[in-house]
């Protein structure tokens, strides 16, 4: 099982360029399920999920070519709707074959993704959407089957905001007949783009971007190409790192302002200077001074990223004072919280969903320390950069899932990081 050693302290310096986003990728390419016809997909990024996702596709009969940021599949060529349970186990974002593949072939068998280190993560709300278009939906011998004879337009409101329930249920009223609303979507870049992946391929949808979306069914999806987004959260985590090690990073990403403005402000509360050139799509950041102690809570977008927490957690250890990091999404994300104390930080947890963060810059020291999810990974990353000495960071699989080619990444920047094989 592969780990990193990374020597710190190691301010990052240079030029690093964003890979496309997985969390929209993998929607889109369950989405591509439902298309009759070829589907070619670029800036699909090479990490672990996508591998997963190719390989469930396989399982499905699905043949997919891939070439560099390329992706074809020829959906036309599946046997099988059936997601196995050493697949689904790998990847909970497997359930996002759920909507596709009752939408398209009016049935759908797929293991139910338990909880995982992060949090429960039940499934209700996908049930009840999918249940609400008129399919029946059954949990036996751990797997979800779900099966409609003919899906009819509805009327469903979210109870809270789900980002996979909301792909899942949209991808299922694509090609339902007649008219549905969906209210209290979520709203995050990578949902609107599947939405406009969608529309790409034939879709009507209407509301992109907002709380509601309205979506008048169609009878097919065509064939087509369609470019996913950058990677927001693999741009916030670079641009973090850099604020964290006082480095001086340009970063090149396609990825519109908007996305990025909340993180931009809070890195310059905190002391970063940004400088965005949307001419030539890059952004620069530096920090020269101290960093500011700087609160979040993470809430659905627009407000600050749950996937973003753990990185933030790791910068505020490197700031002067007491910060207060509020998780409102999942109930169990701080894991990342004991394993930073190992590095030396400073931090308690109050209650269930508040980490205290009391910091003092220059201060952690390396240590051998172990991921837990991927964004806990990211987190361990940056703080072993501002760390004295080495770190080992163990199960950096876990980080593999989701960013693509980081140790090279951070190489160029300059970080000394080296990939090893090390014992579990
Ligand atoms: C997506 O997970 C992302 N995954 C996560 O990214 C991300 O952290 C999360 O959204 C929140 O932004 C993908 O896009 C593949 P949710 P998802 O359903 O859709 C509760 C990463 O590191 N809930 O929006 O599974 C749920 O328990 C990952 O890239 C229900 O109670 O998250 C959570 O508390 C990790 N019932 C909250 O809603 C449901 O039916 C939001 O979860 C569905 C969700």
């Amino acid at each position: 099982m592969d780990a990193f050693l990374i020597q710190g302290p190691s301010p990052l310096k240079g030029e690093v360029e964003i890979d496309g986003a997985k969390n929209a990728a993998l929607p889109i390419l369950f989405a591509s399920l439902m298309v009759e016809g070829e589907v070619v997909l670029q800036n699909i990024p090479k990490v672990q999920d996508v591998l997963t996702t190719r390989a469930l596709f396989k399982k499905l009969g699905i043949p997919c070519k891939s070439n560099k940021k390329e992706f074809v599949l020829d959906p036309r060529k599946l046997t099988k709707v059936v997601a196995p349970y050493e697949l689904v186990k790998q990847m909970r974002a497997s359930i996002l074959c759920l909507g596709p593949l009752l939408a398209r072939y009016g049935e759908a068998k797929v293991s139910f993704p338990g909880g995982c280190t992060i949090g429960s993560r039940p499934i209700n709300w996908h049930i009840d959407g999918l249940t609400r278009l008129g399919a029946e939906i059954t949990v036996k011998d751990g797997f979800v089957e779900a099966k409609a004879k003919k899906l009819t337009g509805a009327s469903f409101r979210f109870p809270k905001k789900t980002v996979t329930g909301t792909a899942n249920v949209l991808c299922a009223a694509v090609l339902a007949s007649g008219k549905t609303c969906l209210s209290n979507v979520a709203r995050e870049p990578e949902i609107q783009d599947l939405c406009h992946f969608l529309v790409t391929m034939g879709a009507r949808i209407s509301g992109i971007g907002t709380a509601t979306l309205e979506i008048q069914g169609v009878k097919h999806l065509r064939s087509g190409a369609y470019r996913v987004m950058d990677d927001r959260l693999e741009w916030g985590t670079f641009a973090i790192a850099a604020a964290a090690t006082q480095g001086d990073v340009v970063i090149k990403s396609h990825l519109n302002g908007g996305i990025t403005r909340l993180l931009i402000k809070k890195l310059r509360e905190a002391g970063a200077t940004i400088s965005v050139d949307t001419a030539n799509q890059c952004t620069h950041v530096t920090r020269l001074g101290s960093l500011k102690h700087v609160n979040i809570t993470t809430r659905p977008y627009p407000g600050f990223p749950t996937d973003l927490q753990a990185p933030w957690m790791a910068l505020m250890t490197q700031a002067k004072g007491i910060s207060h990091i509020k998780e409102h999404i999942f109930e169990n994300r701080f894991m990342h919280v004991a394993e930073l104390s190992r590095l030396g930080a400073h931090i308690d947890i109050h209650g269930v969903n508040e980490a205290v963060v009391r910091g003092a810059p220059n201060t952690l020291t390396g240590a051998e320390i172990m991921a837990s999810d991927l964004r806990a990974s990211a987190a361990l990353v940056i703080a072993a950069l501002c760390a004295k000495g080495e770190t080992r960071i163990r199960r950096i699989y876990h980080l593999d899932r989701g960013y693509q080619g980081m140790e090279t990444k951070l190489q160029k920047l300059g970080a000394s990081v080296k990939r090893i094989e090390a014992p579990i």
